[in-house]
Formats: C-alpha cells, structure tokens, sequence
C-alpha cells in the first residue's frame, strides 16, 4: 500500500482529482469506482472544476457505485444515487445511462447482485476504486462480521454505522438498516484503489488496518493484499 500523507482535507481531494483525472485523460472510456460519503465530495468538487475548465472530459467513461441503502427510492434526498447526482453527475458532461448505482428497490436482490458483478466484468473491469472507510473499518457497505462475502449482495448494517450514518437522517430511526453492498471480492478485482480518510475520527479504522494481519473485523486490512492501493490521507487521520 502507497500511502500519501497529506496537509489537509482540500490537498486530500486535490491529490485524488488528480490521479482520476490522469486516468480519465489516458483512458477516456475508463471505468470508475465511485464513493459516497463526506469524504469524496472535496474531490467531485475538484473534478466538477476540472471538467468545466475543459482539462477532462466524462463523455465516454462508465462508472458504477459501491453501495446504496436497502430499501430506498433513488429519489430519496438520502439515497446514494440522489447524492451522486448532486455532488458529481449532474455538474460534468457524463452520460446518466453510463451511471450505475445498485437498486435499492430490487425485489430480487440475489439476482441484481450478481448481475451488478457482471456487468461490471463486462464493461472490462473497474479501472479505479474510490473508497472511503467506516469508523469501524468497513468499506461499502462490507461490515466488521465473521465472514465476508464476496460479491454484491444485500447486508445488514451495525448498530456503529446506523449511528454514524444517522447524521444525514431527520432521526436515527430512520437511517435504513440494511444496505446493498458490492463485496468485498467485487472491490479487490478492481486494478487500481484509492482510499481516502480524513480526520481524526478515522485515525482509529486507519491505524488498525495498517498495523493489524488481514482481518475480517476490519474489512479494510484486506486492501493490504491488493497491489495497487494508495492511502490518501490527511495528517489527522494518520497520526490522530
Ligand atoms: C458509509 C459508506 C462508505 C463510506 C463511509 C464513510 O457508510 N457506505 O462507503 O466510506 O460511510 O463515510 P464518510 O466519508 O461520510 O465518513
């Protein structure tokens, strides 16, 4: 894992803007693996301005998202893809049809997981992952359990992430308790990942996967046995 430790949250969302960026000008029909989440909206803010100077272009690249609420309607303010088009796609020149953010209204989860698996694979793969991480350690939706699942599937999310999540929510009742989820084996077939995490409130999830084996209490250590992964992150969230 290459770690890059940055000043701040803005130098944090510049470094990874620029990575996607050089990817979206060598590959213009490039694949991304796109996040929600506070974290990345610094770096869509970055990519929304480089693509209104005219530097990148979004015309022919596909991009399919790692997670969504179960259930919710697209149309919810809280829905992932409802905060997909608002932080990233409706202000740059990509195609909606090219946007793929799993169903949270699937009635057959079972089969829209692996067709979301599929699809992927068929478009030639992720080219580049962004993550955030948990406070727990979980990336997507793949939560500290016992066992991990491979592929995209629906999961039930702990009582620690309702509760960080219940911060977008009217109330923490709210917050829907399960989640459709790419896996943990959906994300490491991708051929580059960024992980980006700011703040002190991450030092604790970033410190355990550095440090700890490869656990399945902290989903994120297994990005440690993927070969192209950069940590970027603030000082906050590396040292505390
Ligand atoms: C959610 C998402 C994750 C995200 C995490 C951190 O639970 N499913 O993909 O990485 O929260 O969110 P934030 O960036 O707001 O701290």
């Amino acid at each position: 894992m290459k770690i890059i430790v940055c000043e701040n949250y803005q130098e944090m969302s510049s470094r990874a803007a620029e990575i996607i960026a050089d990817l979206v000008k060598a590959k213009p029909s490039c694949v991304l693996g796109l996040a929600t989440g506070s974290t990345p909206v610094g770096m869509y803010r970055e990519l929304i301005a480089k693509t209104a100077a005219g530097e990148i272009s979004f015309r022919d690249v596909t991009t399919y998202n790692l997670d969504e609420y179960y259930p919710i309607a697209p149309t919810h303010e809280q829905s992932y893809r409802y905060f997909m088009n608002e932080n990233l796609f409706s202000h740059i020149d990509i195609d909606p049809e090219r946007t793929f953010v799993p169903n949270g209204l699937t009635e057959n989860p079972e089969e829209e997981g692996a067709a979301y698996d599929a699809a992927i694979e068929a478009a030639g793969g992720i080219d580049l992952q962004v993550l955030g991480i948990g406070q727990n350690g979980h990336i997507a939706f793949n939560e500290p359990d016992e066992a991990l699942i491979a592929g995209t599937h629906i999961t039930a999310l702990t009582e620690d992430t309702i509760d960080a999540n219940s911060r977008f929510f009217a109330s923490r009742d709210d917050v829907p308790t399960r989640a459709f989820t790419m896996g943990i084996g959906s994300i490491m077939k991708a051929k580059k990942i960024i992980l980006l995490a700011n703040g002190a409130n991450k030092h604790a999830a970033i410190a355990q996967m550095l440090d700890d084996k490869i656990t399945t209490a902290c989903p994120a250590t297994f990005l440690k046995a993927h070969a192209d992964v950069y940590l970027i992150c603030d000082t906050a969230a590396y040292n505390g």
